[in-house]
């Protein structure tokens, strides 16, 4: 694992001038058997160029949801996004024609996912896919865009670009076929990256070589990134700035830094708590042992969401500021807590 110091970032609120995105107040949505149940909650996060921002929190809190509605990807029905706004460099996306839509996807902000066959069509060669993404937003020649196509299969290192364009996904290895929905992702050079545990399904010594390719297009391209991961080695080796989702909500953000040494929320510390001690890049790195389990949707605690499993629970943490919610706060150094007891606790970091 890169040691935290290696980052430079600071907590604390993007300059607006910087900002590509801007979420706020983000609100979402699904049909379930209790009717329209909230998934995710007063969601509130910004990026700015050339930033990578860890999206981190165990299973069903809301990451990969979170992700798709800033693709405008939330499937309707039976989901929507029922409150708040998505802007990226200032044009709201919430509520935008999916006409519209479409050219902003792919084109401005781009996603690579978990499971390379989510892009990839197995009937088609893998360079012609590229090359079809990069004539939906490109007037140019077909010849041009095959050109193109091999370009970026070279640049995300796939030997022999030329003749791989000409594969089949099927015929590539698992780590190609993850290299190639990645030049997928980077072929009309995208301001916005969203990257969903683009390394899970991966074995430890591929997984390492996606994560240093990822490390590359955020350095030499320029590339803002969200990088969804349950995975704290990884966080710390990728991001610049992390939030932390707990049961839909965003319970603390912070620079990777303060996340790791002084964490503002008992669940952040939990996390670094369940962390192995010596983490590298070909370990993994799983988030599992905080006893208990987190609430569903429909079945959220009033007051804290995380007060059944916290160890420094006490009444109040049962009662909501805003509603049923606790608000989350903003401390001196920019770092965010949700937490009504952060000032009275000591919280331990990574050790
Ligand atoms: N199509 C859907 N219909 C109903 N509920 C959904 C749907 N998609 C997601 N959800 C719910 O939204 C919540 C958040 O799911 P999400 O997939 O965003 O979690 P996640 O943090 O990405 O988890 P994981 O780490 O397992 O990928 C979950 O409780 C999930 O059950
Ligand atoms: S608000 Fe209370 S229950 Fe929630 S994290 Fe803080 S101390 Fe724990
Ligand atoms: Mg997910």
């Amino acid at each position: 694992m890169t040691t935290p110091e290696a980052s430079t970032a600071q907590s604390g609120p993007v300059p607006p001038a910087d900002r590509l995105l801007d979420v706020e107040g983000l609100e979402i949505q699904f049909v379930t058997d209790l009717g329209w149940t909230t998934v995710v909650e007063d969601v509130s996060f910004s990026l700015s160029a050339g930033e990578t921002l860890g999206l981190v929190g165990e299973s069903g809190s809301g990451k990969t949801v979170t992700s798709l509605s800033l693709m405008g990807l939330i499937p309707s029905p039976p989901g929507r996004v029922s409150k708040g706004s998505i802007r990226l460099e200032g044009r709201e996306l919430v509520g935008m024609s999916q006409r519209k839509l479409n050219a902003i996807r792919g084109e401005e902000i781009a996603m690579i996912f978990q499971e390379p066959m989510t892009s990839l069509n197995p009937a088609f060669k893998v360079g012609d896919q590229i090359a079809e993404t990069y004539r939906r937003h490109r007037r140019v020649s077909r010849k041009e865009a095959a050109r193109q196509a091999v370009r970026v299969l070279d640049k995300v290192g796939i030997p022999n670009a030329e003749r791989r364009a000409r594969s089949y996904p099927h015929e590539f290895s698992g780590g190609m076929r993850q290299r190639a929905m990645i030049a997928m992702a980077l072929v009309c050079d995208p301001k916005v990256v969203v990257a969903d545990e683009p390394t899970t399904a991966l074995d430890v010594t591929i997984q390492a070589q996606v994560l240093e390719l990822m490390g590359w297009m955020r350095d030499e391209l320029d590339m803002a990134l969200i990088f969804v991961t349950h995975d704290l080695g990884v966080v710390a080796d990728i991001c610049d700035r992390v939030v932390v989702m707990y049961a839909g909500q965003i319970v603390e953000e912070a620079s990777i830094r303060d996340l790791y040494y002084q964490p503002q929320h008992p669940y952040s510390s939990a996390l670094l708590a369940a962390m192995p001690q010596q983490v590298s890049r070909t370990q993994s790195t799983e988030l599992a042992s905080i006893p208990g389990s987190p609430p569903a949707p429909g079945t959220f605690p009033v007051g804290c969401r995380f007060h059944p499993r916290c160890e420094y629970a006490r009444d109040k943490c049962t009662q909501g500021e805003i509603g049923d919610l606790i608000r989350l706060r903003e401390l001196s150094n920019g770092q965010t807590s949700r937490c009504v007891r952060v000032d009275e606790i000591e919280l331990q970091g990574a050790r």
